[in-house]
């Protein structure tokens, strides 16, 4: 059953609300025409993708598939780029088919990327020798440099990031659509710098076996296995810029209520997770899934006050809550939150961020994450929904498909000295494509060791 609409919300009602982390916009008159111009463009996913991934996310919770997700911090302009989208893309077939194999359960593979250009910050201006000019707070706003012409916020720059959104989109429906995705050819996913990673051998040895399944299964049925030649991806970001959301919010015919349709996956940030803010009024009212970031500091109440709020009708699927605590921190923090959901009664998918709670500084001064670190969150969520009989039903890494050193150890035991070797995150810092695929192998390895 579609829950009806809430009659007190409506895509503009965020606006009597408080708003928190928007830019302002000196010419307002060109606010209002590029939001004019975007509210006509054709939206960049679809109502039924949207259904499909809140289906698929349903199943998460109940541990019939599981959810990867992966991305970065905040995506630039300049990157969207052929290599840069291809390389990505390929990480994360290669994570999805390990963890299909390990797990022995579907994937939804979602990509926070085409449209995660807005970052909150924790101050709204930046001080540089006694000069003051606006934080730089994501592409879509504004540009790092310090400069007055950077840093003050240009509405066209929502245009750009609704084309990059699209061009990224459009390339990445079509390899995930035709051959590239085909599991028959998981040699068009190899990275050639991971080829020489100390677990390049344990992920051919699982393609292998598939590749054997594959002709075994193809021969007995004489003839192609169909639905083996393409994948789904979705689109996940964090949905901060309220007026952009909101020129992308549409009715669909045939359909009960409205949806985002700049992304299938908007999620809530935890600078604007506020039951009574913005941010919440608009997410409560679309149809799309919504994920939530729950960390430190979110008490078990307002945790339950959230849930009750965004997942009112109890739709499973609807309310994804992504944990990032830290290995320190996440065996005091989580398990009164799992019991404070539990209590409400509503279906959630749980999802674990083990990167944003490890981060450190190095002596130099560079943000990262041990590998270690990272891996040990992980394992414990596991353990604790495990023992508390919840379900992990999902993952999110930040993570990149090139050949980058911004967090320290996996398998080739990178070092603090390394940093300084390709160390490309304007923001934080990611796996590389042979952390990402380590991690995924450890995740069926953690899995396949739990008394389940
Ligand atoms: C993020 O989600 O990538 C992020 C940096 O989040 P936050 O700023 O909320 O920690
Ligand atoms: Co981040």
């Amino acid at each position: 059953m579609i829950p009806a609409p809430a009659p007190d919300w409506s895509p503009a009602s965020w606006q009597d609300k408080e708003v928190l982390q928007q830019p302002e916009y000196p010419d307002s008159a060109m606010l209002d025409a590029v939001l004019a111009e975007l509210a006509v463009r054709p939206p960049l996913v679809t109502s039924w993708e949207v259904e499909t991934l809140r289906s698929h996310l349903a199943e998460a919770s109940y541990g019939l598939r599981f959810l990867l997700q992966g991305g970065d911090c905040a995506e630039r302009f300049d990157e969207c780029r052929d290599d840069i989208i291809k390389n990505r893309l390929k990480i994360l077939l290669q994570m999805s088919v390990v963890l299909i194999y390990g797990l022995k359960t579907p994937v939804a593979r979602v990509g926070r990327f085409a449209g995660q250009y807005a970052k909150p910050r924790s101050a709204p201006t930046e001080t540089r020798d006694g000069i003051t000019l606006p934080s730089y707070r994501g592409d879509n706003i504004n540009a790092p440099e310090f400069s007055v012409e950077a840093r003050t916020p240009d509405p066209r720059r929502l245009l750009k990031a609704y084309h990059c959104s699209a061009m990224m989109l459009n390339f990445v429906r079509a390899l995930a659509d035709g051959g590239f995705a085909d599991l028959h050819h998981p040699e068009y996913w190899n990275l050639d710098f991971a080829e020489r990673s100390p677990l390049a051998a344990e992920y051919h040895g699982i393609i292998e076996t598939i590749k054997e399944a594959l002709r075994f299964a193809e021969t007995v049925a004489q003839g192609p296995i169909l639905g083996l030649g393409r994948v789904d991806f979705y689109t996940s970001h964090e949905a901060l810029h309220l007026h952009y959301e909101q020129a992308l919010t549409r009715t669909v015919p045939r359909r009960t209520g409205m949806y985002n349709l700049s992304t299938h996956f908007p999620w809530i940030g935890k600078r604007t997770a506020h039951l009574d803010g913005a941010h919440v009024e608009y997410m409560r009212g679309i149809r799309n899934p919504i994920g939530l970031k729950v960390g430190p500091g979110l008490s078990p109440s307002e945790l339950a006050g959230l849930v009750n709020n965004l997942n009112p009708a109890d739709e499973a699927g609807r309310l994804t809550l992504i944990t990032r605590f830290g290995a320190g921190r996440i065996e005091t923090d989580l398990p009164p939150l799992i019991e404070a959901v539990e209590a409400t009664g509503k279906n959630v998918l749980w999802c674990c961020d083990p990167m944003h709670g490890n981060t450190e500084k190095t002596e130099t001064g560079l943000k990262t994450r041990p590998f270690d670190k990272i891996l040990a969150e992980l394992e414990l969520a596991f353990d604790i929904h495990a023992a508390m009989h919840s379900n992990l039903g999902g993952v999110h890494f930040e993570l990149t498909g090139e050949d980058v050193t911004e967090c320290v150890g996996g398998a080739r035991g990178l070092s603090e000295a390394d940093l300084e070797r390709a160390y490309h995150s304007p923001v934080d810092p990611r796996l590389n494509a042979e952390q990402a695929l380590e991690m995924a192998l450890r995740i069926v390895r953690k899995y396949k060791g739990m008394d389940r």
